[in-house]
């Protein structure tokens, strides 16, 4: 728990109230004001929580000014450079970097966890071959409490780490039916012999007709994306995980929950909308059109892949993502493809423009993670599907750590009333 060094004071029609204020280990401090109300009879106001802390928590920091990203302490740079997507799991789960047994025990985990019950296939055909993908996640994933009931009791830590296991292993399975449900070809059971993303692209990619051979380059730049999702502290699709989690909901529940959110083009819908505004921009000349629609307030239009809520610098994923875009783009050979090149110079004219400068937009790593997927072949609406499965792993753990904690309480938050005051009721004959 954060410890209190000082108070701040609030002074209200006369009076003046002490508030404590706390201190992580590092980041801006935060004014409590759980006592406020009851003592001031006031709320605070923040739609949007711009300005609200709404839990403590110890997985991720974010630094929007340094444009710095941390999982439990290690720098995001480092662990795509020299970690993997599961062990980055255990990570963001248990605190630190498992020795080799424990990176062992948990392989041999997750990998005995990867199908699914087999009557959940089923399940899937009860959806439109032409569904989003997301929308079927959305479902069969919420479905899962259906199917595993002896892992949804969450006052029991042994049940709560195995959904969490559970859901790690399963959600590329699921994925990748929903993927092959949609495009009509059989289901492709998981491979335990495969690493984690070369299963995943196994299951999408491979056919019964013929041998399908993950690439390693293509494997180390899915398993990068995946690291690169894995958390981002309280976000919107986690802020909905704890808040579902807070009133006791069981976990597979809460994780439909946030893949629900993630899917709004603000967030992990991102990328697949990013792709798309690149293919209605189709080539270089209508660039600007863009540009100056992205800027007019009036066309509601906003350059897609662009912009954070808190990185106000860089997005240090997309520094990362892009360099895989390269290697990724080398290997493929696809450099003078046009959605390419119209990328490319949107980066660069954005990049320039004192619009984007003065409000600091820079390429997000959206921006990045469709062109690969792209390149790798998967069609835009696998892209959120992919950051789901990714960002699994950090809402299990932001759910996990919510629990364990004593003084959790359900999420309630209060509002600023504009609507009428008491009114009577008048009988239709009179209105
Ligand atoms: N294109 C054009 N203008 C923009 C954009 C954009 N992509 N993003 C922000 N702005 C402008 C916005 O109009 C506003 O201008 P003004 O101050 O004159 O009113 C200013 O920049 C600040 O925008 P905001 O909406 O207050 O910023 P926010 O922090 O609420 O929004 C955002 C953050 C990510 C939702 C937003 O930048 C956006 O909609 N970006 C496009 C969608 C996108 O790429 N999302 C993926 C985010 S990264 C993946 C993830 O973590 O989910």
């Amino acid at each position: 728990m954060a410890e209190t060094t000082k108070t701040a004071k609030l002074t209200l029609d006369g009076k003046t109230y002490e508030l404590p204020v706390l201190k992580g280990t590092i980041g801006p401090d935060v004014i409590d004001i759980r006592k406020l109300y009851g003592e001031a009879d006031v709320f605070t106001y923040d739609p949007g929580f711009t300005s609200t802390a709404a839990t403590d928590s110890a997985i991720t920091y974010i630094d929007g000014d340094k444009g710095e990203l941390l999982y439990r302490g290690y720098p995001i740079e480092q662990l795509a450079d020299q970690s993997h997507y599961l062990e980055v799991c255990y990570l963001l789960l248990y605190g630190e970097l498992p020795d080799k047994a424990q990176m062992a025990d948990f392989e041999q985990r997750v990998t005995k966890h990867t199908m699914v019950h087999e009557q959940m296939q089923y399940f899937f055909r009860g959806f439109r071959r032409d569904a989003h993908p997301m929308a079927t996640m959305v479902g069969v994933v919420g479905a899962m409490s259906a199917f595993y009931h002896d892992s949804t009791d969450i006052s029991d830590p042994w049940q709560r780490e195995v959904a969490a296991i559970r859901m790690i292993a399963k959600l590329p399975t699921i994925a990748a039916m929903a993927y092959k449900y949609s495009v009509g070809q059989p289901f492709v059971y998981p491979k335990n012999a495969l690493s984690y993303a070369g299963n995943f692209l196994n299951m999408c990619f491979a056919v019964p007709a013929e041998d399908y051979v993950v690439n390693p380059i293509l494997e180390k730049a899915m398993d990068r994306i995946m690291m690169l999702h894995a958390d981002h502290e309280q976000n919107a699709s986690t802020s909905t995980v704890r808040l579902a989690g807070s009133s006791g909901a069981n976990p597979f529940a809460c994780i439909a929950a946030g893949i629900a959110c993630l899917w709004g083009p603000a967030h992990g819908g991102a990328n697949q909308a990013c792709l798309e505004m690149l293919k209605e921009i189709g080539t270089v000349d209508r660039i600007p059109e863009y540009i100056a629609k992205a800027k007019d307030k009036n066309s509601g239009f906003r350059l897609m892949g662009f912009g954070h809520r808190v990185y106000k610098n860089f997005d240090p994923r997309a520094k990362v993502m892009k360099q895989s875009a390269d290697e990724v783009l080398d290997l493929l050979g696809i450099h003078n493809n046009p959605l390419l090149q119209v990328a490319k110079e949107l980066e660069r004219i954005a990049l320039s423009d004192e619009y984007f400068i003065s409000k600091k937009l820079y390429p997000n790593v959206d921006f990045y993670s469709g062109i690969i997927l792209e390149a790798m072949g998967f069609p835009t609406s696998m892209f959120t599907p992919i950051f789901a499965i990714s960002r699994t792993v950090g809402w299990i753990s932001q759910w996990k750590e919510m629990i364990a904690d004593p003084t959790q309480k359900i999420g309630r938050p209060r509002q600023l009333y504009i609507g009428q005051t008491r009114r009577d009721y008048v009988d239709v004959t009179s209105r």
